[in-house]
C-alpha cells in the first residue's frame, strides 16, 4: 500500500542534529542548529523558567482543552511583549493574536490564511533565508519567490536591489521579513532602511510577514522589537510571528504566537476567528504546559526582571563568543578579513564557508555548519572556540 512513498531527503538542518547526535568523537561541536549553549555546552533551564514550573506544576491543576486560539492571559501577554502594551494596536483592540505551536506554526497558520484568503498573493522571501520558510508556504499552496538580501562575496547587505524588487511588486504580495537577527546572515537592516521599506509597504499596499523567532538576542528585548511596532504604528496590515523558544531557552515546549496586525478591531475579530477555524481543521487547539510557564514569567514582576538578566546574559555570551572567534581565527588565516563576526547580530553568523568546506569540517573535525555556511555562534564556548577556530583556518587554507 505504501510502496509508492519515497524515502525523505531529509531537513537540511534537523537532519544534521541526527547525524550529530550519532557521531561518537569526543570533539564534536553542534554550531548547526540555533540552539543557545553555556559556556559548559549545555542547553540551559533558565532558573525563572523552572521557579514558574516548579509553581505550576505544584498546583496539579487538571488539563482541559484550551480555546483554538489559546490561552487568553498568554495570549496577551505574549501581545504585550512584542509590541508593548501601551502601542495604540495593541489598545485599539486591532491585532489578532493567537498562540502556535512555535514560530513554525505561527507561519503555518498564516500560509494557511493567505491561501485562503489571498488567493492571488505570492510571497516573497529573502536570498538566503531560514530554509523551512518556503517549504512552509510552498505546502500550503502558496507560490514562493525571493528578493535579493544577501552579496556573499562582500559581506555586506544588497539593500538597494532589495529595496528596487519590493517596488516592483504587485499589491496585496506577502513580502517574509526578519525584523532582527537575520537567520542565516545574521545582517539586520538599519532603522533609516526599514523606514524606506516601510514607505514602500504602504505606497503599494504591500503585506509584511516579519518573523521574529530571535527578539531579545540581537541588542534587547525592547530594541529588537523597533521594527514591529514601526509597522504598526505606521498602519500597516501584517503578520508578526512569535517564539518563546530561544529567549526562554524552552524549544521543546514550543511556546509561540502569531499576531496579525489589522486596520480595525472589527477586522481582528474576523481575522481570529478564521484563525481558529484553521487551527481546528489542523491540531483543535495548542497544549497547555509551555504557554503556561511563559505566561507566568511575563506577568510576574519578580521572575520577569530575572529572566530579562538571562536574556541579556544570553545575548552578551554570544556577542563575546563572536569578539573571540573573530580575534583567534584574524591570527590564524592572515590577510582574510573576518570582521563580520562581529558585525553580525543574533545566533547566527554566514561563514561564507562552502558547502564542500562544510562537509569538511563536519567529517575531518566533526564540527557542524549547516551546508549553506550558517553557523551558530551560541553553540561557541571558551573550551572549544580554539578547536572550532583551529579547524576552520585548515579548511579554509588546504
Ligand atoms: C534554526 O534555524 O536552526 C532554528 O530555527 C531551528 C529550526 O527549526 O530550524
Amino acid at each position: 500500500m505504501f510502496e509508492h512513498i519515497p524515502a525523505y531527503a531529509g531537513d537540511p538542518i534537523l537532519s544534521l542534529v541526527e547525524q550529530f547526535l550519532r557521531d561518537e568523537r569526543a570533539t564534536k561541536v553542534n554550531l548547526s542548529i540555533g540552539l543557545f549553549y553555556d559556556d559548559d555546552g549545555n542547553i540551559p533551564l533558565l532558573e525563572p523558567v523552572q521557579e514558574a514550573e516548579d509553581r505550576l506544576v505544584a498546583q496539579h491543576r487538571a488539563r482541559s482543552y484550551l480555546p483554538m486560539d489559546g490561552d487568553a492571559e498568554f495570549r496577551e501577554a505574549a501581545r504585550a511583549y512584542v509590541f508593548g502594551d501601551k502601542h495604540e494596536a495593541v489598545t485599539s483592540h486591532r491585532i489578532a493574536s493567537v498562540q502556535a505551536i512555535g514560530g513554525s506554526g505561527a507561519l503555518k497558520l498564516a500560509a494557511d490564511l493567505v491561501h485562503r484568503y489571498f488567493p492571488q498573493s505570492e510571497v516573497w522571501i529573502s536570498q538566503p533565508t531560514w530554509d523551512n520558510h518556503r517549504a512552509i508556504f510552498e505546502a500550503a499552496g502558496v507560490k514562493v519567490n525571493e528578493y535579493p538580501y544577501y552579496d556573499r562575496e562582500n559581506n555586506r547587505i544588497r539593500f538597494d536591489e532589495l529595496l528596487a524588487c519590493i517596488q516592483t511588486l504587485p499589491a496585496r504580495s506577502v513580502v517574509l521579513m526578519h525584523p532582527c537577527c537575520h537567520n542565516p546572515t545574521g545582517m539586520d537592516l538599519s532603522h533609516e532602511q526599514w523606514q524606506q521599506l516601510i514607505t514602500v509597504f504602504k505606497q503599494n499596499n504591500l503585506i509584511a510577514y516579519l518573523d521574529m523567532a530571535y527578539q531579545g538576542f540581537g541588542q534587547g528585548i525592547e530594541e529588537d522589537a523597533w521594527t514591529v511596532r514601526a509597522f504598526a504604528a505606521a498602519g500597516l496590515s501584517c503578520f508578526v510571528g512569535s517564539s518563546f523558544s530561544k529567549s526562554f531557552s524552552w524549544y521543546g515546549e514550543r511556546a509561540g504566537a502569531l499576531h496579525v496586525v489589522c486596520a480595525s478591531a472589527k477586522e481582528a475579530d474576523c481575522v481570529l476567528g478564521q484563525l481558529k477555524a484553521i487551527v481546528r481543521q489542523i491540531y483543535s487547539s495548542p497544549p497547555v504546559h509551555g504557554a503556561a510557564v511563559v505566561n507566568m514569567v511575563l506577568r510576574d514582576p519578580i521572575l520577569r526582571t530575572r529572566w530579562e538578566q538571562d536574556v541579556n546574559h544570553m545575548r552578551a555570551r554570544i556577542q563575546e563568543m563572536r569578539q573571540v572567534l573573530q580575534k583567534i581565527i584574524s591570527a590564524k588565516v592572515p590577510g582574510r578579513n573576518f570582521d563580520y563576526f562581529t558585525q553580525q547580530q543574533g545566533m547566527f553568523s554566514y561563514t561564507g564557508l562552502s558547502a564542500e568546506q562544510v562537509d569538511r569540517l563536519r567529517e575531518e573535525f566533526a564540527v557542524y555548519l549547516v551546508r549553506s555556511g550558517r553557523m551558530c555562534v551560541a553553540g561557541l564556548n571558551h573550551h572549544n572556540v580554539e578547536y572550532v577556530a583551529q579547524s576552520m583556518a585548515q579548511v579554509l587554507q588546504e
